[in-house]
């Protein structure tokens, strides 16, 4: 059983469906632990309720230097693969490389199209139908230094009609992230 641990900023449901799912079925992970950078977010909740520890950080201690608790915290754990799910603060190089290749981010839409700093949540979505695209969908990446630019795992894309709104796309996005973010997180564990 491998130990991994969910980073998330705000609402958490990615979160919460990564550990429903390793319950329900037998996965090849167990999370350890869920990290937050927001005392106000919904995921510490969520965390409570599922009983899964929940550390919660600021901004300060999530510098590039290896006495930030953080990290310190992240090599005590020593998980085999760090999950950001709907996290919004660009990891530290200290992070990246003491961790390297075993960083995955989930992101609302087909990269290398809706990437960046800003780009996230609702501001994709609102991207996305201003441009009146007629698909978007997930990619699941490993993490760089750079927001949304490591190799792709897995993208699965939906298709787009003129009535779609960024809340109909979001919708959209959700089912596909419920849907894939746990299996393709077990595949990679399955496979260590
Ligand atoms: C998810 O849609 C995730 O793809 C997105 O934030 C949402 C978090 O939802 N991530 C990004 O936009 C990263 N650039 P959740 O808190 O309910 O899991």
């Amino acid at each position: 059983m491998k130990k991994i641990v969910v980073f998330a900023s705000g609402s958490g449901s990615n979160a919460q469906n990564i550990v429903e799912f390793s319950r329900a079925n037998n996965a090849a992970y167990i999370v350890e632990s869920i990290f937050c950078n927001d005392p106000n977010a919904f995921v510490i909740q969520r965390a409570h309720e599922l009983g899964i520890p929940c550390f919660v950080f600021s901004k300060k201690d999530f510098t590039n230097d290896d006495s930030n608790s953080v990290f310190q915290k992240l090599v005590s754990i020593n998980p085999s693969l760090i999950v950001l799910a709907g996290f919004l603060l660009l990891i530290p190089p200290i992070i990246i490389n003491a961790f390297s290749n075993k960083i995955i981010n989930i992101h609302p839409a087909l990269l290398p199209k809706y990437g960046g700093k800003g780009m996230f949540g609702e501001h994709v979505h609102n991207a996305v139908i201003a441009n009146r695209e007629t698909e978007s969908g997930i990619t699941i990446h490993y993490v760089t230094e750079r927001y949304d630019e490591g190799s792709t795992i897995l993208q699965k894309a939906c298709s787009l009609n003129s009535s779609d709104t960024p809340d109909s796309l979001a919708q959209k996005i959700h089912l596909l992230e419920q849907a894939w973010f746990p299996v393709t997180i077990d595949n990679l564990m399955s496979n260590k």
